[in-house]
């Protein structure tokens, strides 16, 4: 089975292009840089110049496809792509698979985005699945939950350089995931015949409040966190007035997440039997803790590294 992964430079799509290579697929990636992409070269796979944003490059990237894994999305620091990527070029993908008889189309969304259809992004991914789901292409539907990647830039990192930790709500459980997980799953629904014309809710095994992942993070990095508590509204108010500053769009952004994912009373509830279907146990899943541990000790040892350099480069200055 020959693979076509698009947003294979992005954080979800490289894991799935190094799953599916451990696991003996042909894998191309559509990719608009092939700069930008050539580790996903040095890893073996073969790279196809294509553009969501330019439809006419779509077409004769799926020559030879079976199955398209589609994990990407706009940047948000590209102004007016989304609209281009996330509805036209998606739509058109979706026309150019149909034309290709492929049979199998992966497409990540995001959990309840039906109830959000005042956030852009929202409105479209939903728009997008019934598309998909109308195409009659076979389909598998992943809504996600937010990333450990990115809690690193929320919370760690604001924590090691002393900044201003934002939190809007004390009891919002969120069920972050790996992507490493994630890509298990995907790659896992290529396998499983029942996961066919199926939409599903992935999220972590446990729940986390934004407290619980401060109280880690300080622990680990043997500094207090500052953090400020700022109601929803305020960030509402205060998002739609910075919306065109980098980190106004940064504070958009998690206020979307922070909506999607409060409003979910069962968000954390046992996905045991989604576990089952895809056959992962669930102590297979890379927990949060485990997660930023290994991230610290990295961390920790990256600097020593270079303080050793440092020491080095000024031994030598002496001698
Ligand atoms: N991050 C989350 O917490 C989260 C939560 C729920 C759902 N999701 C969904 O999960 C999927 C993966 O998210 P992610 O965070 O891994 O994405 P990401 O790191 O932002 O990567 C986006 C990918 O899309 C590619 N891309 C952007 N514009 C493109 C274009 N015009 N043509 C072709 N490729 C283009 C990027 O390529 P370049 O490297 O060339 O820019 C990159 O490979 C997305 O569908 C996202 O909506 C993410």
């Amino acid at each position: 089975m020959s693979l076509l992964i698009i947003g294979g430079t992005g954080t979800l799509g490289r894991q799935i292009v190094l799953q599916a290579l451990t696991k003996g697929y042909q894998v191309r990636c559509l990719v608009r840089n092939f700069r930008k992409a050539s580790f996903l070269k040095e890893w073996g796979v073969e790279l196809v110049y294509g553009d969501l944003s330019r439809p006419e490059t779509i077409p004769p990237c799926l020559k030879g496809i079976t199955a398209i894994i589609d994990a990407s999305t706009s940047r948000p620091e590209e102004l007016d792509s989304l609209q281009k990527v996330d509805w036209e070029g998606k739509l058109y993908l979706i026309e150019a698979a149909k034309a290709a008889k492929i049979q199998k189309f992966i497409f990540f969304s995001a959990q309840n985005v039906e109830q959000f259809q005042n956030i852009p992004l929202m409105k479209l991914k939903y728009e997008i699945e019934l598309k998909l789901k109308k195409s009659g292409i076979p389909y598998t539907i992943f809504r996600l939950t937010g990333f450990y990647q990115g809690l690193i830039e929320q919370y760690a990192i604001p924590i090691l350089e002393n900044f201003p930790i934002w939190v809007t709500n004390e009891n919002i459980y969120i069920s972050y995931m790996d992507t490493q997980d994630i890509a298990k799953f995907c790659l896992r629904s290529m396998q499983i015949s029942q996961t066919t014309n199926q939409t599903f809710f992935l999220s972590g095994s446990r729940g986390w409040v934004s407290s619980e992942i401060i109280n880690l993070c300080e622990q680990l990095a043997g500094q207090k966190a500052k953090v400020q508590r700022i109601p929803l509204i305020l960030l509402q108010l205060a998002s739609r007035f910075f919306g065109f500053f980098e980190w106004g769009q940064n504070i958009s952004d998690r206020l979307a997440f922070a909506e999607i994912l409060s409003t979910e009373n069962n968000f954390s509830k046992s996905t045991f039997d989604l576990y089952k279907m895809f056959k992962i146990d669930p102590s297979e899943i890379i927990q949060l803790d485990d997660y930023f541990l290994e991230y610290f000790i990295r961390l920790l040892k990256r600097l020593r590294d270079i303080n050793f350099e440092d020491v080095q480069k000024q031994k030598n200055l002496i001698i």
